[in-house]
């Protein structure tokens, strides 16, 4: 592979270049670098940068002098597969780095380089040269430099002949749903801290299994949003959704505000029933509690729960009664922690959900590792009439930021925000690669 590679800095890429894997490769000639100054292209005594139209910004590089260094390499080494640098770039991980290994490999096998200093360069280059804009996270750098670099190092491992040996590539973090195993060496002990005995047992398959449930608790925990993002197999998903604490949900009738202000009474609605109960088995969640203290309330729902979970429901739709079986009727709040602490053995944490912002113990749809960092069961409570009373939302560990769109117009049924909050905390989302 040819890696042109055009920067305002040649100097910072040279002991780079020569280091380690990256050197061996080049004296092997499984890659050959050709490092040049944009200077090279600029008149004698000319700057390569000018000042930005309109006010405010500072110096861009100047693209008569970016574009003929381009098209110069191209000249001597055939076309290239082109990259540029730039925060608002595509984001680079381990998927991208092998897409561009593909692309590199189908362009001529010549890999151009193109880095920026200043303010970046005029946006025409780029328009017209890129065939690849890559951001290396959403912070601002001085230059494309240590971007282009950390594009190379992880590039360049993809490269048959340059890592050793291959399956210390294939079997990696970010390159399928699951990140890497811990790794351990001597000394057996070290201030106190044992190495897993199962690693220094020889057993094989216990090793391996040892190591699948490490990889897989790991990237739960901490890169839940990896994993749900990832097109898993059945199997992956089982294997994920063991990790996930348990999770239920509880929709209050009684000590929730009314339109008069005053904390009261709802009525249950049969449709609340049906949906939520249709939502929390989508989502995995072990049960959904009703709570009503109102006695003809209580005969109503469970007249309906009796349908579905004992009488001829079972028959009728086996897919609702597969939902509603799951459903739990309870007079009070407490008796709902009570109902879990009896299964888990523990308390759940407690996450209130609200149509309103503000609370100081607001959490974001992004902070599953805080909540699940407890080692608890987790439960959803939902409101009903205009939301949880003061007293409710008192008793949350984290209270849920609303679901919201882009108006000022939030009214969601509960059984509509129900169905989006299980979704965000708890769903999959695939995302293309
Ligand atoms: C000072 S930055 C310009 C940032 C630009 N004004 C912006 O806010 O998007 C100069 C150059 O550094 C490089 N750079 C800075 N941060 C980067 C990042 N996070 N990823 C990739 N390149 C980056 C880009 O080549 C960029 O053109």
């Amino acid at each position: 592979m040819n890696i042109s590679i055009l920067t305002v800095f040649p100097e910072l890429y040279e002991p780079f270049l020569k280091t380690s894997l990256i050197g061996r490769a080049v004296l092997q000639g499984t890659v050959s670098f050709d490092l040049t100054s944009f200077f090279s292209y600029s008149p004698p005594k000319q700057r390569i940068d000018a000042r930005a139209f309109g006010h405010g910004a500072g110096m861009v590089m100047r693209p008569e002098i970016v574009g003929a260094a381009i098209e110069d390499k191209e000249k001597v080494h055939g076309k290239a597969f082109k990259i540029f640098f730039s925060p608002q770039g595509r984001k680079l991980t381990q998927p991208v780095l092998k897409e561009i290994a593909d692309r590199v490999l189908q362009a001529n096998n010549h890999l151009m380089i193109v880095s920026s200093r200043y303010e970046g360069m005029d946006d025409r280059i780029e328009q017209n040269y890129a065939d690849l804009t890559i951001s290396i996270g959403d912070f601002v750098l001085m230059g494309g430099d240590v971007p282009a670099m950390v594009l190379l190092e992880g590039l360049l491992r993809l490269i048959p002949g340059v890592v050793g040996k291959a399956e210390s590539v294939e079997y990696e973090s970010f390159n399928g749903p699951f990140v890497d195993f811990p790794t351990y060496t001597t000394p057996v002990i070290w201030n106190g801290w044992e190495v897993p005995p199962v690693l220094r047992s020889g057993n094989h398959a216990a090793i391996n299994k040892w190591r699948e449930d490490q990889a897989i608790e790991k990237t739960v925990k901490h890169h839940f949003e990896w994993v749900r993002s990832y097109a898993l197999s059945a199997q992956q998903k089982k294997q994920a959704a063991e990790r996930i604490p348990p999770h239920y949900c509880v929709l209050m009738h009684s000590n929730v505000m009314l339109p008069n202000g005053e904390v009261g009474t709802t009525s249950v609605t049969s449709m609340d029933i049906h949906d939520i109960a249709r939502s929390a088995r989508t989502y995995g969640l072990k049960n959904y509690f009703i709570v009503t203290e109102l006695e003809d309330q209580t005969r109503v729902v469970q007249t309906l729960l009796d349908f579905w979970q004992t009488g001829y429901g079972i028959e009728y739709n086996k897919n609702r009664h597969e939902a509603v079986k799951r459903v739990s009727l309870k007079k009070t709040f407490d008796e709902v922690v009570e109902a879990i602490k009896e299964r888990e053995g523990v308390a759940p944490i407690v996450l209130a959900t609200s149509a309103k912002t503000g609370s100081a113990q607001s959490i974001t749809y992004f902070d599953q590792e805080r909540v699940w960092s407890h080692k608890k069961p987790v439960l959803f409570v939902l409101g009903t009439g205009k939301g949880l009373s003061p007293e409710l939302m008192n008793r949350a560990d984290y209270v849920l930021e609303p679901v919201e769109g882009f108006t000022d117009f939030n009214h969601l049924s509960v059984r509509t925000a129900a169905g989006v909050i299980f979704d965000r905390w708890l769903g999959l989302q695939h995302k293309a690669r």
